[in-house]
């Protein structure tokens, strides 16, 4: 078996490049809403975890102390509607971008597998597939791949990078079933979760894919995968986690302490201490919903509208009148010539005014019209973007 079909595999970020350029040239500089990498301070909170666990001269257990799965499991209690995960069901991981790359692979999926993952959607569920070999489906509709025995996972991602769409209870419960009928296991991506902005899920929250409602009280087959990067400014740590049916994580857990993938004491400390003080995520959420209000009246003063993003790190945002710019993305995507697509006019137009945005072809072919602002950026950014967008 060899290693996937990884060839022509750019790294997109790279292709922006030359818009840097033109925004960085700004008379009053870049406005950097591209990558979405946390800007704010690491909470005090946490920073004292961490420091209180620096002396760690023996190796740290994959499994993670008792002290943090505890603490994943009564955060799941308190926050996301699950009662009853077993702190046995939780495994910490090095950022959750490394348990997405490499999930297909540690599932033992390739050749003649079938990864399913959303239609737009963050590039790493594609990759990962890939490095195990096997292929993937980009699709949001369960009756695409109902019954066939060839899919083996299926990816969800609530709140969605980069859409902020936020999927049902209902959604759910439909992909859990219909992944169960076919022995496939389902990863939920929920990392966003915590920064929801509009109802009902601002004061219920943002459904987890272990939530009774959704799973029916059982959570075999299912994987939730959490990451702290973003809900309190942790992505320098690589603070993360995946929780879920026991058997799956004992697995994984097995794999992995061969692999040597061992989250550091210093960060398994920090990480049970962030999860028990709701009040930072409280206070960061309050700092980001701020800077949405003002980048969505800029975006919207200049005549661009904004598309779902309901919860999330992002705004998607498309040219009024535009459409998705890709009629034929449900069958033949692939067709749809990236570099061509009408995203690339919107980040040129918004480099111009020197605002960094990705676009939304680096998500997939059904991105093509949008393009996604990140919410990370100093208050005083955010404020000088949105008024050069009024301005516009
Ligand atoms: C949907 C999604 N999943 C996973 C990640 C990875 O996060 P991290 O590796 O920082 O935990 C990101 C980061 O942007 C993301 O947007």
């Amino acid at each position: 078996m060899g290693l996937g079909d990884l060839s022509g595999l750019a790294y997109p970020w790279d292709t922006l490049a030359p818009y840097a350029v033109t925004a960085r040239a700004h008379p009053r500089g870049i406005v950097d809403l591209s990558v979405g990498t946390p800007v704010d301070p690491t909470p005090e909170v946490v920073r004292d975890a961490l420091a209180g666990a620096s002396d760690a001269p023996g190796y740290p257990t994959t499994q993670g102390t008792p002290a943090l799965r505890e603490a994943v499991s009564a955060w799941f209690a308190r926050r996301r509607g699950v009662p009853s995960l077993s702190p046995d069901a939780v495994l910490p991981t090095v950022g959750s971008k490394e348990l997405v790359g490499l999930l297909p692979s540690l599932l033992r999926l390739g050749a003649g597998d079938v990864v399913v993952h959303p239609e737009v959607a963050y590039p790493t569920y594609d990759v990962g597939a890939r490095l195990a070999g096997a292929s993937t489906l980009a699709t949001d509709d369960v009756e695409a791949w109902a019954g066939r025995a060839d899919v083996r996972l299926v990816w969800v991602n609530s709140p969605s990078n980069p859409t902020g769409a936020v999927a049902s209870r209902e959604h759910l419960a439909r992909v859990v079933a219909a992944a169960r009928e076919i022995g496939a296991v389902v990863a939920s991506d929920e990392c966003y979760a915590e920064l929801a902005w509009e109802e009902p899920y601002a004061s219920a929250g943002v459904p987890s894919i272990l939530d009774p409602q959704v799973c029916g009280g059982s959570h075999d087959g299912l994987l939730a995968v959490y990451s702290l990067s973003k809900q309190s400014n942790l992505a320098g740590y690589r603070s993360s986690f995946v929780a879920g049916d026991a058997d799956l994580v004992a697995d994984l857990l097995a794999t992995r302490k061969h692999l040597g993938m061992i989250v550091p004491a210093p960060v398994q400390a920090a990480t049970a201490a962030a999860l028990g003080d709701d009040a930072h995520v409280a206070a960061q959420r309050a700092v980001y919903a701020r800077r949405r209000a003002v980048l969505r009246g800029g975006l919207e003063a200049a005549g661009l509208v904004v598309d779902r993003s309901e919860a999330g790190l992002y705004l998607w945002v498309r040219a009024e009148g535009g459409t998705s710019g890709a009629p034929d993305a449900r069958g033949v995507g692939d067709a749809v010539d990236p570099a061509a697509a009408p995203c690339w006019d919107l980040v040129a137009g918004l480099a111009g005014l020197g605002i960094l945005v990705g676009p939304g072809t680096f998500y997939g072919p059904a991105g093509a019209g949008h393009v996604r602002l990140a919410l990370t950026a100093p208050d005083e950014r955010v404020g000088e973007a949105a008024a050069r967008l009024a301005g516009a």
